[in-house]
């Protein structure tokens, strides 16, 4: 057995890598486990009464962060298992130490919205990465519920929470951000009275969809001008046990590949298709790419499903702004695909990719720039102009940017370029897909 302290069994891959050519790639993987879902689970466990047993978890840098917070805040976090974690909630107090939430948004995020429902003080802290990110997105709800909070200028990490004595509000976030609601909700779950949560523009759903298997209480109303969450206060969760979905948004990376490798037909197995996250597979045949969806079960109320693909000549595609919440991890790896399609793709309304790991709409344009795509930012849309599936130059050096994403897209694009393509730094893969070499090599990609 091994605490969320100890580290685990895994081989420590950073430093820069070089994708060349491949063809054939071929196989069945196993879909990483979702890190939406594993946040959520880590989170609802260390909330709720009991002891919870989560199988499949996501054990990627940012899930650890989540799992050493919710221990360092009072619940009991045992690791029993690969991917099994076992974990007794309930009431949180004051860290001994600050929180390090490491790389991860998603963490920060939903941690301060949970923790503030408790009289404690925690500090947060992150890497370079997130503490460049905005925060004030939660703080301004917190607060408006009676949290206090003090931040480093502009609303960013490190940032001093006092919770406790909330009250419900009635809020429409002003960004589309399934981490802005989620951490009200976890607020609301404590509050005096019922809190609302309005999404003209609705995004993932993942804690409506697992706060009911922790015996929580919510409503959600769905009509055209969008979605209407209602949050009881005063709730206890009680512990269960439940199991992750795959990843779309890492499934993505092994389904690109397969698209653009001459000759290629692989599988990924047990992919969510919340159709809240599933928005770039459906721009993907749009665009014509060969996949197939076969029914594979569910895993905590989500459905599954496993995609084969086939080597596909994609054609460009204008891609609404509606289409972004459902598909906002998606677009580093949509624009090296549009590179490879014929025509052009219109990506528009992306806006909110400047607030991610780092700002996605320059870096994934100089990700395309330094290969050789003609491409241009306009305002919020990016353009790409796709030269085909065997006309792509590669030959760059991408600069990540402490961006996991970012380097997963770089490398995908040397796999279907005509030279080598080269990552500066690979270490924050791990942030979310710790699986991805291995997976990689085990279709037959060229990467070293
Ligand atoms: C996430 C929501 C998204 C996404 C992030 C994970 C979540 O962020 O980019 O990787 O788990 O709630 P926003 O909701 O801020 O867009």
């Amino acid at each position: 057995m091994t605490s969320v302290n100890n580290p685990l069994p895994r081989q420590e891959i950073s430093g820069p890598a070089t994708a060349r050519h491949s063809s054939r790639l071929a196989g069945r993987l196993d879909a990483a486990a979702d890190k939406s879902c594993s946040h959520r689970a880590a989170i609802l466990a260390g909330l709720a009464g009991g002891v919870s047993h989560i199988e499949g978890m996501l054990e990627s840098e940012d899930v650890l962060a989540a799992l050493r917070a919710v221990e360092a805040l009072g619940a009991r976090v045992e690791r029993t298992g690969p991917g099994q974690w076992t974990i007794e909630g309930g009431k949180w107090r004051d860290p001994d130490e600050p929180l390090d939430m490491g790389n991860s948004g998603t963490a920060a995020r939903l941690l301060l919205g949970a923790a503030s429902r408790f009289s404690l003080t925690a500090v947060f802290v992150g890497d370079a990465s997130l503490s460049r990110r905005p925060m004030e997105r939660v703080l301004a709800p917190l607060k408006a519920m009676g949290a206090m909070t003090g931040a480093a200028q502009g609303g960013r990490l490190p940032v001093r929470l006092t919770g406790g004595n909330l009250i419900a509000i009635d809020y429409t976030p002003p960004v589309a951000s399934a981490q802005v609601k989620s951490a009200v909700m976890f607020a609301a779950l404590g509050a005096r009275g019922q809190t609302v949560v309005r999404e003209p523009v609705p995004t993932r759903n993942h804690t409506e969809n697992m706060l009911p298997l922790f015996g929580g209480n919510v409503s959600v109303e769905a009509d055209p001008a969008g979605h209407v969450i209602t949050v009881p206060g005063g709730q206890s969760l009680t512990a269960c046990d439940l199991a992750i979905p795959g990843d779309p948004s890492s499934a993505a990376f092994a389904v690109a590949a397969g698209l653009i490798a001459p000759e290629s037909e692989l599988t990924v197995a047990g992919v969510m298709t919340n159709p809240a996250r599933f928005g770039l597979y459906d721009v993907l045949k749009e665009m014509g790419a060969h996949l197939e969806f076969t029914p594979a079960g569910s895993r905590c109320g989500e459905t599954l499903c496993d995609i084969t693909v086939r080597t596909s000549q994609l054609k460009g595609v204008d891609v609404t702004a509606l289409r972004a919440p459902s598909m906002i991890d998606e677009y580093p790896i949509l624009a090296v695909l549009a590179a490879f399609a014929e025509g052009e793709t219109r990506m528009r309304g992306l806006g909110e990719l400047r607030a991610k790991e780092s700002d996605r709409l320059s870096s994934t344009a100089a990700l395309l720039d330094a290969n050789g795509v003609k491409v241009e930012i306009e305002g919020d849309d990016l353009i790409v102009t796709g030269v085909g599936l065997a006309g792509v130059p590669g030959g760059g050096r991408v600069e990540t940017r402490d961006d996991h994403r970012l380097a997963m897209a770089g490398l995908v694009l040397g796999l279907g370029a005509q030279a080598p393509v080269s990552v500066d730094e690979t270490a924050m893969i791990a942030t979310s897909y710790p699986g991805f070499f291995d997976d990689f090599s085990a279709i037959g990609a060229n990467i070293d």
